[in-house]
């Protein structure tokens, strides 16, 4: 499942500048027996199957032979859930080991003895962790100095400030009727950089609100706020019934 995702684009790229180096496990190959069993049925009855513990421990412990140091996280929607400040913090840390769970779930005392994090990439349950521990790995990626390459930077992503990033356009200057707007074509930085805060504020405000009560505004915010607010009060007055 990793293949493709490791050999594409940005997270190709910060391999082969040694940003970041990944390895895989396949606990297959910790099983033990003809049949390299790695699940079995839960104690106390029910549906579904368990991932056992034993050749999880020892997969385990093979990655921590290679990183002794490392953060070892399970990825279970039982976690807590991953966010931009969370893939932020993960940049700080050397050594992660990603536990895929399959199944209905990994053994509890796995949970309890090897590891030290529980991931959610949200409120919904995959049929396993492996494209949660992709959606970890890349969204940490591309937060590494110099992962994106040239002057580009993460700056201005969405969540960087606890804002959604504002709306974006290129060529050509009108499609389908509907033109870009004319400032962004006027060259005047402040102006467009003003624009830009705007448009980060509009978004997030119709889009995400709840991001709003999540940090405090700056002045050049509340003007903005206030502008609008003048505005919709203006659009009430002049369309608003009679009292
Ligand atoms: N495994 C199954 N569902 C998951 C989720 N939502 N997040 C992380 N790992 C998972």
């Amino acid at each position: 499942m990793f293949t493709g995702f490791l050999e594409h684009g940005i997270i190709r790229r910060a391999m082969d500048r040694g940003l970041i180096d990944t390895g895989i496990i396949n606990i297959r190959n910790h099983a033990a027996g003809r049949h390299r069993v790695t699940d079995d049925r839960p104690f106390g009855g029910g549906d579904g199957m368990v991932m056992k513990p034993e050749p999880l421990a020892s997969a385990i412990r093979e990655a921590a032979n290679h990183s002794p140091d490392a953060l070892t996280v399970h990825l279970t929607p039982q976690g807590r859930v991953f966010d931009q400040d969370t893939a932020r913090e993960l940049t700080e840390i050397d050594h992660i080991v990603l536990i895929c769970g399959r199944y209905e779930g990994i053994d509890e005392r796995i949970c309890e003895t090897l590891v030290d994090r529980e991931l959610s990439i949200g409120d919904y349950v995959l049929t396993g962790g492996e494209v949660a521990a992709m959606v970890v790995i890349d969204a940490v990626t591309r937060l590494l100095p110099g992962a994106l390459g040239g002057d580009h930077s993460s700056d201005t992503d969405s969540f960087a400030d606890q804002l959604l990033a504002h709306a974006q356009y290129t060529r050509p200057r009108e499609f389908e009727g509907k033109a870009v707007p004319d400032l962004l074509l006027s060259g005047n930085h402040k102006e467009i950089n003003r624009w830009r805060n705007e448009s980060a504020m509009i978004r997030t405000l119709l889009k995400r609100p709840d991001l709003f009560t999540e940090r405090s505004l700056t002045d050049e915010e509340i003007q903005i706020l206030k502008k609008w607010q003048m505005e919709i009060g203006r659009i009430i007055k002049i369309n608003g019934p009679n009292e």
